[in-house]
């Protein structure tokens, strides 16, 4: 068979990704397999069995993360890399990240099974904890390998009942021994859903993101004075979760203010000591914001600050803010972004530039390496949900993608 006539089996990688969903499967359709919990565990070790399946050189780094290396017919090249994460949200869903994963795995096992051979070697990797909802910030161990996030503060960050990052990571077995630092790639590819509406919107199979938005993480702690709610007069309260509530309204504001591409999201607080008869006097929260402006969202982010310190005055509540983690925007590669373009027309699927709010394992990746993605259509534009869903005819369309675009990479 010429090699351009290859197809990967959707079966097969419909029956790959069925059998991962089971790992850490929630009543509603959707999985919870949270960084290094034990069902991070389960799905790591099943995967690393298909890697053996297919005789790939199987290598797990400081960090966790897991690579299956092919050879090519001249190993002294670095290779093509592409993967994702396994890791998921609270209650989400089963495609964000496990596709790109299974994905390059399918095209690895497509190659396998009709014995071709590519230039350059290929590598599928699995980054550890690309999420961020355990352990923050998001995408700590490709951030690590590509020497942006120190390899020891992400030991350190511990989850919400303070179990250490290093710790967790070894009592799941997948501290390897391998220096979490970067090699030469010569192209990365990222195969991932699209987890918002326009290609489902637009009646388009393939997405071609020109690149991901900046993803800016801030930790915002409170403290109030607690007393019981009964005889304590409204007068003179110090109510750390009303400051809170006054504060997560301008966070909502702040792009129709800022004007502009912004997002601006609180997903998590932690209210103390959280009972319904005691006025809260220790509140947490979180603040995302994201553009494709950098400046912006620091703009942004200044004039936030600054509401929120006078609402913490005005109300009393000594505040600490931690800027926790800022990643530039990335833009992508245009000669790995035009061969994804090239490619979905040879194969007869339609295809759109966009732009990723998502982040991904690629925006670091992006910093080191010649970097793109393929999106699909995600059903209904719901991500980081159960109910988080995508065909599996466009399951397989983008594996054909990504086939086809890391043969031509690996043939150069
Ligand atoms: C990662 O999933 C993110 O976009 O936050
Ligand atoms: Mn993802
Ligand atoms: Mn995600």
């Amino acid at each position: 068979m010429e090699t351009k006539e290859l197809r990967v089996n959707g079966k097969r990688l419909q029956g790959a990704l069925e059998e991962m969903a089971k790992i850490g499967a929630t009543p509603n359709g959707g999985v919870q397999r949270l960084a290094l919990s034990d069902e991070d565990k389960r799905a790591r070790d099943l995967f690393v069995k298909w890697l053996r399946q297919i005789d790939l050189e199987v290598r797990i780094d400081e960090m966790g993360n897991i690579f299956g290396r092919r050879k090519g017919t001249n190993n002294d090249l670095p290779p093509v890399m592409s993967g994702s994460h396994i890791d998921s949200q609270p209650k989400g869903g089963r495609f964000d990240g496990i596709l790109g994963v299974l994905g390059a795995l399918e095209v690895l096992r497509t190659l396998h099974e009709n014995k071709v051979e590519t230039k350059r070697p290929m590598t599928v990797v699995v980054w550890t904890n690309e999420e961020g909802t355990r352990f923050a910030p998001a995408m700590q161990c490709s951030g690590v390998w590509a020497k942006a996030l120190d390899r020891d503060w992400i030991y350190d960050r511990t989850d919400i009942n303070g179990l250490r990052f290093e710790d967790e990571l070894m009592r799941i077995g997948y501290k390897g021994d391998t220096p979490a630092q970067r090699s030469d790639v010569h192209a990365y590819y990222e195969y991932h859903i699209e987890q918002g509406p326009v290609l489902e919107r637009e009646n388009i199979k393939i997405g071609v993101p020109k690149g991901i938005v900046c993803l800016h993480w801030y930790d915002i702690y409170l403290a109030g004075e607690a007393n019981q709610v009964g005889p304590t007069p409204m007068e003179g309260r110090h109510d750390a979760l009303c400051a809170a509530a006054e504060m997560i309204l301008k966070v909502n504001e702040l792009p129709a203010r800022m004007g502009g591409n912004l997002v601006a999201t609180v997903g998590e607080i932690q209210n103390e000591p959280n009972s319904r008869n005691i006025i809260p006097d220790k509140v947490h929260f979180t603040v995302d914001i994201r553009s494709w402006d950098d400046a912006l969202g620091i703009k942004a982010w200044d004039l936030l600050k600054q509401d929120f310190e006078v609402i913490a005055q005005k109300r009393g509540c000594p505040i600490r803010i931690e800027e926790t983690w800022r990643v530039a925007h990335s833009p992508f590669d245009t000669k790995l972004v035009q061969n994804i373009l090239d490619v979905s027309n040879d194969l007869g699927y339609s295809s759109l530039g966009m732009v990723s709010g998502a982040g991904h394992d690629a925006s670091y990746m992006n910093q080191i390496a010649p970097t793109a993605m393929i999106f699909v259509p995600s059903i209904g534009g719901r991500s980081h949900v159960e109910v988080e869903n995508t065909k599996w005819e466009d399951c397989e369309a983008g594996t054909n993608v990504l086939l086809h675009c890391m043969l031509r990479s690996a043939n150069e």
